[in-house]
């Protein structure tokens, strides 16, 4: 087998003179021929000044290069697109794939025996997961960590549960300009990913808990040492990959892998991001993730871990309380241990012996959960014949059964534009609706869904009202939210079919969510839809990644990955 520098050679016809020409530029960088024929370990610097969340990347490149060097490997540092959620425009969700594309590209371009690949920031694991899955190539996962805590007026703060939370506070006059201000630079007072469980934290324990990653990888703050012992740890551990005695990510990504995730993100009461993510990781392996069996899951598996939003505490608690490892030791009925680490070891290796002493009270145990019934629930019904979720840890129980009149917003700009209008006809017990958040008809699913109550009502102490959309909401963010319901609006999905004023019925019991109008009526108007369209989704763009995005982006039970890039998928047209 090729290894080296003598891996993917340039097509020049002749394959000592590419060798010849490669190694004769390489050097200009003051490598000698020993340092040439070792080992080469691939490091994707996801480093950007426009991603906060990166921050320590420098540092953990540096801590990498360090154990590949110890190991007697050459470390190779390399770009790749990062993602913040703040600074991605329309939204990160619609760069994923453009992500996933080019880390891909990248691990099989350039010559490497292993990557290390540095993630953090929502999109910028799941990206790296699909790459490391399509390309193939020996990979370990290093996550930036989480965040530490703010504190304010004697509060502890976290990004981003409490930006919505006390956002939502100023919008109701409870809080004043000058406070939120305050606030404003203390919610994210360090490097890192946000700490509450978001998709970061959530993907992050997916990583751990699929072997992709080391022990703890997930949990170690950002800002810590051992965040960059573990970051040499894993220099170490790829150089062992990369000698080829570790397994590939298509040997630690089985369906028993996938199915232990799905437990997990059950558990900790993950962001419903995860389950979009998991379907396209998945997906790149020819392999589907089932959403009754999800559901099954989340019937069976309680909520463990108290994090925001959906119990009180942050990752740094998290990860003194023991962190994934003794989450795992908590789940082990509903996990198959014997599932692979990247270092050649099995889950259960991981858990023997850990301390399940010392007392703490973030990682519950099975007889005392924060919620019985776990976090996601899939809803059907004639709303959403492919599927919609709900977070019901998040939610407010007194609304997961709950009828209510529709007051429809037909896109986002409709949405911002009439949400806080004095005149929107609106009242507590209504149903919100956003159409044409979806992955074609936004573009690129953004995290609409956490649509925001109406000004007029959050002055009236309203916290939480059922909301329905096609987009996607924050892991961070909380509510009676029904997200993804597939098929979008802008391809004709039944969420096309609503107008103010219909009723709308959510049975979480019966894993539900029904417009009760009658068939002939939606028939009607699903013809109308046909002859007009619908008339607040995006056009299609002429040119460039806008373009393929709109031609090849599947729905969000398909993972929204590219048809092009999920084995034997045909194209949507
Ligand atoms: Fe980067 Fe939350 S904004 S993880």
């Amino acid at each position: 087998m090729t290894t080296g520098m003598k891996k993917g050679l340039t097509a020049y016809g002749d394959a000592e003179f590419s060798l010849f020409l490669r190694k004769a530029f390489i050097k200009a960088m003051g490598l000698s021929d020993d340092a040439l024929n070792r080992p080469i370990v691939g490091i994707a610097n996801t480093f950007s000044d426009y991603n906060a969340c990166h921050g320590n990347v420098p540092r953990l490149v540096e801590a990498v290069k360090r154990g590949v060097m110890l190991a007697g490997g050459l470390p190779m540092e390399f770009p790749t697109i990062s993602l913040h959620e703040s600074f991605a425009f329309p939204t990160s969700m619609f760069l994923r794939n453009l992500m996933a594309m080019d880390t891909e590209e990248m691990l099989r371009a350039q010559p490497m025996d292993a990557v290390v690949l540095i993630g953090g920031c929502d999109k910028t694991l799941p990206a790296q997961m699909m790459a490391a899955a399509s390309a193939d190539v020996p990979a370990i996962v290093v996550p930036v960590g989480p965040m530490l805590v703010g504190h304010h007026k004697g509060e502890t703060l976290g990004a981003c549960t409490d930006c919505r939370r006390l956002w939502g506070e100023f919008r109701a006059g409870r809080i004043d300009a000058a406070e939120i201000e305050a606030i404003n630079g203390r919610l994210a007072p360090t490097a890192g990913t946000c700490m509450v469980m978001g998709t970061a934290s959530t993907m992050a324990c997916i990583v751990e808990t699929m072997g992709l990653g080391l022990a703890q990888s997930a949990t170690i703050p950002a800002t810590h040492a051992d965040r960059l012992r573990s970051a040499e740890a894993s220099g170490r551990c790829a150089v062992a990959l990369a000698a080829g005695t570790g397994p590939r990510p298509s040997a630690l990504m089985t369906r028993a892998a996938f199915r232990n995730a799905l437990v997990v993100m059950q558990a900790i009461g993950g962001s419903t991001n995860a389950l979009i993510h998991l379907t396209a990781v998945a997906g790149r392996l020819g392999q589907r993730i089932d959403l009754d069996e999800v559901d099954r899951l989340g019937r069976e598996v309680p909520v463990l871990v108290d994090l925001k939003p959906s119990g009180r505490h942050y990752m740094e608690h998290f990860h003194w309380a023991g962190g994934v490892p003794r989450l795992l030791h908590e789940l082990a009925p509903w996990l198959d241990l014997d599932a692979p680490t990247v270092e050649g070891a099995t889950l259960r290796t991981r858990i023997d012996g850990i301390d399940t002493a010392t007392p703490q009270d973030v990682i519950r145990p099975c007889a005392n959960p924060i919620h019985a019934g776990g976090s996601m629930a899939v809803l059907r019904g004639n709303l959403a014949p492919r599927g919609a979720i709900l977070k019901q840890s998040a939610a407010s129980p007194a609304l997961l059964q709950h009828e209510g009149r529709a007051v429809v917003f037909d896109s986002l700009e409709d949405l911002a534009a009439r949400i806080d209008s004095a005149d929107l006809d609106v009242a507590a017990g209504d149903v919100l609706v956003l159409k044409n958040a979806g992955p074609i008809g936004a573009p690129g699913m953004p995290e609409a869904g956490y649509l925001p109550i109406p000004k007029k009502l959050a002055a009236q102490g309203v916290k939480d009202m059922v909301r329905l959309s096609d987009a996607r909401m924050s892991g961070t963010a909380f509510g009676t939210i029904v997200l993804h319901m597939t098929p979008e609006a802008a391809l004709g999905g039944p969420l096309a079919q609503v107008r103010s004023g219909d009723r709308i019925r959510l049975d979480t019991a019966a894993r539900r969510i029904d417009l009760l109008v009658d068939a002939a009526e939606i028939e009607r108007r699903r013809e109308e839809f046909v002859r007009v369209g619908s008339p607040g989704a995006a056009g299609r763009p002429d040119r460039g990644y806008a373009a393929l995005f709109h031609r090849s982006v599947l729905q969000a039970d398909e993972g929204c990955d590219f048809d092009f890039l999920v084995p034997g998928f045909s194209r949507r047209d």
